[in-house]
This record gives structure tokens, sequence and C-alpha cells, in this order.
């Protein structure tokens, strides 16, 4: 499974990508909100931070297919490693297929997934990406994990090409869960991504080790 990054804060971003384990990235536009400047100055210093290669999902705001399609040909402009966030829904669904089967094709993100059906639709129109949002199903005493895990059996049953990206993650728990249950891709808040590099034990094992050391050299 590949970690994406969920945030639009550049530290952030400097700081994970340099632990070497960041394959991609995604925003929202609450995720955007919470920074300063110019949005497209923004989503450029990400994707140039990334690196060519590596997906960043943008979000489009319009509604309509066609204000959907055309916001996502200008935010594809960006830069080439920009994927465009749609939600899901039937205009959601349009705009998907229009931007997939067009001569110069535009990857697409369907997020706001919260049901196996959203996500084959999602995936039948033709988007590389399928985002459940595990954490707010979970919220709502359903089973967000469950999710993905019916996603993968069904992808692969139905032999669909669409990754998954487990979103909403909301604790170190739900990473190894979806990985489990067949995610391609988890998408990750930093702070999530740093609680997962630490263990008490490991605190202690360190803490061990120089204490020995220094006894045994004295
Ligand atoms: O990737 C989607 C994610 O940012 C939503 O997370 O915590 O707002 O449900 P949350």
């Amino acid at each position: 499974m590949q970690f994406f990054l969920d945030t639009a804060n550049l530290e952030e971003i400097k700081e994970a990508v340099s632990w070497g384990v960041i394959g991609g990235l995604t925003t929202n536009p609450t995720l955007v909100a919470k920074e300063k400047g110019s949005f497209e100055t923004l989503i450029r210093q990400i994707c140039r931070l990334l690196g060519e290669e590596k997906p960043v999902s943008v979000e489009v705001l319009a509604t309509t297919a066609a204000e959907m399609e055309k916001e996502a040909r200008l935010l594809a402009e960006i830069a080439p490693n920009v994927v465009i966030k749609i939600p899901i829904g039937v205009e959601g669904l349009k705009t998907v297929y229009n931007l997939n089967r067009s001569a110069k094709k535009v990857p697409c993100n369907v997020t706001l997934v919260f049901s196996a059906n959203q996500a084959l639709l999602a995936a039948r129109a033709g988007a590389r990406y399928v985002s459940p949002f595990i954490g707010r199903l979970d919220d709502l005493g359903w089973d967000g994990v469950g999710l993905v895990r019916d996603m993968a059996a069904i992808f692969k049953i139905q032999a669909l090409e669409a990754q998954i990206i487990a979103a909403s993650i909301r604790h170190p728990l739900h990473v190894q869960e979806v990985a489990l249950a067949g995610a391609q891709i988890a998408t990750v808040p930093f702070n999530i991504l740093k609680q997962m590099t630490q263990h008490p034990l490991t605190d202690l094992g360190v803490e061990r080790f120089l204490t020995d050391w220094k006894q045994g050299r004295h």
C-alpha cells in the first residue's frame, strides 16, 4: 500500500517527503482554506515539492458537469501531476467520463464515496482513483474499513482498474486496517503519519541502549 499525504501545508509536505515514504498527495477545499496565499501558487508549490511523477489531487468546486470540466481543465494546466478530485454524483460521473475519454485525458479521483455502489459507478465511469471516507462513516456508527474491504473485493471480482485511496483516516489503526482490507493507497494526515513512526518500546529501547553503552564504557 502506498502512502499519500492528506494536507495542503507546505511545511508538513517538505518534512514528510524527506522521509521517503510519500507516493502522492490529496487536498480538499477545507485543507486548502487553512493555508495562506493564492490557490494556484499553493498548488504549483505542492506539485513541485512532490515531484512530477507523484499525483496531487485538487478538488473542483463547480457543481455542474460543464462547469466541473472547465474547472478541471484549468486546474490540470497548473502542473503535470495534478489529478482532479470530483465528488460522486450524476454531474461528477459525467465529468469523469468526459475527462477520461477526451483526446486530452485528465486523471480523476472520485471523492466523498460512502457506498460500494458509488465506488462501482466511479470506477466504471473511468476514475483512476476512488476515495472512500472511512472516518466520516465511522462517525455515524457505520463501518468505514468494511467499505474498503467490500470495494477491494468488488474491484477484483469485476476486474476494475481504479485504485482505492482510503481517506478520512483518523488514527494509526485505520492505516493498518485499510492495508489489510486491500486499499492500494491510504491518504494520511501528517500528525497520524508521525504517530505511525512511534512506539513507547522503541523510545525505551533507544534510552536503554544509550544508558548501557555509557555504563559499559566507563
Ligand atoms: O482525504 C479526505 C479527508 O481529508 C477528509 O478527512 O477527517 O475531514 O473526514 P476528514
